[in-house]
C-alpha cells in the first residue's frame, strides 16, 4: 500500500509505521492520523506481524504535534470532527491487540505526545521531549492528551505540563514513568525491537488478553477484575495454554501458535 505521509515496512515480524513529514517535524495533520490508523489496521490483519513499532523520520522529531496550519481557521464543528477522528485512530492503537511501541526519536509534542502515549510502551533517544503545549495556542489537547497524561503520570504532574506547557526531557519523562526506556538514538530502533522480539516468543492470544485486561482498568464501563477472571478462564480453551504448561513441564521451550 502506498501512503503520503507515512513509511511502512514489515520484517522479522515487525511492523514499523515511520511519519514522513520531517520538514514539518512530522507534525500530524488529518490525512497523517489516518494513513496511521490504516497502516495498524495492516499490520493487526497480518498473521505475520507479531509486533508494531511507531516512529518518526530524521533525528529531531517524533511528531512535534497536530498540524498547526491545518486547524488553524477552523470552526468548532470542524475541530469537533478532527478530535473525533483523531481519538478514534489513537484508541485503535491503544486497543491492538499487537504490541505497539512508540520509538520517540525526538520532540513528541502535543499530538505528538498523544500518539505515544496511546501506545504501549515507549522508548525515548535521549534527545526526545514530550510536552502537551497546546494552552500556548489557546487551547486543550484534543487527542485524550488530558487523559493519558494522568493515567500514565498522575494527577498533579499532569496538569503541571498541561497548564504550563513545560517539555519534558527524556531523563525527567523516566523517572516520571512517561518512557519505559532511555536510549542513545542509535539504539532506539534495537531496543524496541528486542522488546517485541521477547513478546514474540509468548503466546499471542495472552498478550493480547493482558492487553484487553491492563485496558479494562482505564474504561469506565468495566470491572477490570472481573475481565481479568474471564480473559485467564478464557485461556484454558487455547491450544497456546495447552503447550505452554506441556512445555514447562517437558523442559522445553514452549511453540505457541496463536491457538
Ligand atoms: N504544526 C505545523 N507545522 C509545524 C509544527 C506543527 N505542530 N511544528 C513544527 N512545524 C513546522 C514549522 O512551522 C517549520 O516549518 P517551516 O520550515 O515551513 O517554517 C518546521 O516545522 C520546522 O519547525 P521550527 O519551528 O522551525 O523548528 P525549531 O527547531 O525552531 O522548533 C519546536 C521546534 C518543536 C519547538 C517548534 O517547531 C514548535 O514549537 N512546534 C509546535 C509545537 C506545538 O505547539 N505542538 C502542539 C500543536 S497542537
Amino acid at each position: 500500500m502506498n501512503f503520503e505521509n507515512i513509511l511502512t515496512a514489515s520484517e522479522a515480524g515487525i511492523f514499523t509505521i515511520t511519519i514522513n513529514r520531517p520538514d514539518k517535524l512530522n507534525a500530524l495533520n488529518h490525512k497523517t492520523i489516518q494513513e496511521i490508523g490504516l497502516a495498524i489496521r495492516l499490520a493487526n490483519d497480518d498473521a505475520s506481524v507479531r509486533g508494531i513499532i511507531i516512529t518518526g523520520s530524521g533525528e529531531k522529531a517524533f511528531a512535534a504535534g497536530a498540524d498547526i496550519s491545518e486547524f488553524a481557521d477552523f470552526n468548532r464543528h470542524e475541530a469537533e470532527k478532527l478530535s473525533r477522528d483523531g481519538n478514534d485512530v489513537f484508541t485503535s492503537i491503544e486497543h491492538s491487540p499487537k504490541p505497539v511501541i512508540a520509538a520517540v526519536n525526538g520532540f513528541a509534542l502535543g499530538g505528538g505526545c498523544e500518539l505515544a502515549m496511546a501506545c504501549h510502551m515507549r522508548i525515548a533517544s535521549e534527545n526526545a521531549r514530550f510536552g502537551q503545549p497546546e494552552v500556548n495556542l489557546g487551547v486543550t489537547p484534543g487527542y485524550a492528551g488530558t487523559q493519558r497524561l494522568v493515567q500514565l503520570i498522575g494527577k498533579g504532574k499532569a496538569l503541571e505540563f498541561l497548564m504550563t506547557a513545560d517539555m519534558i526531557p527524556s531523563a525527567e519523562a523516566l523517572h516520571l514513568g512517561l518512557v519505559n526506556h532511555v536510549v542513545p538514538q542509535a539504539e532506539l530502533m534495537n531496543k524496541s525491537r528486542e522488546i517485541l522480539a521477547k513478546i514474540a516468543t509468548k503466546g499471542p492470544l495472552a498478550i493480547a488478553a493482558v492487553i484487553r485486561c491492563v485496558n479494562s482498568y482505564f474504561a469506565y464501563d468495566q470491572d477490570g477484575f472481573e475481565t481479568e477472571i474471564s480473559e485467564f478462564s478464557e485461556c484454558f480453551e487455547s491450544e497456546d495454554f495447552k503447550e505452554g504448561t506441556r512445555a514447562f513441564l517437558e523442559k522445553r521451550k514452549a511453540e505457541f501458535t496463536g491457538k
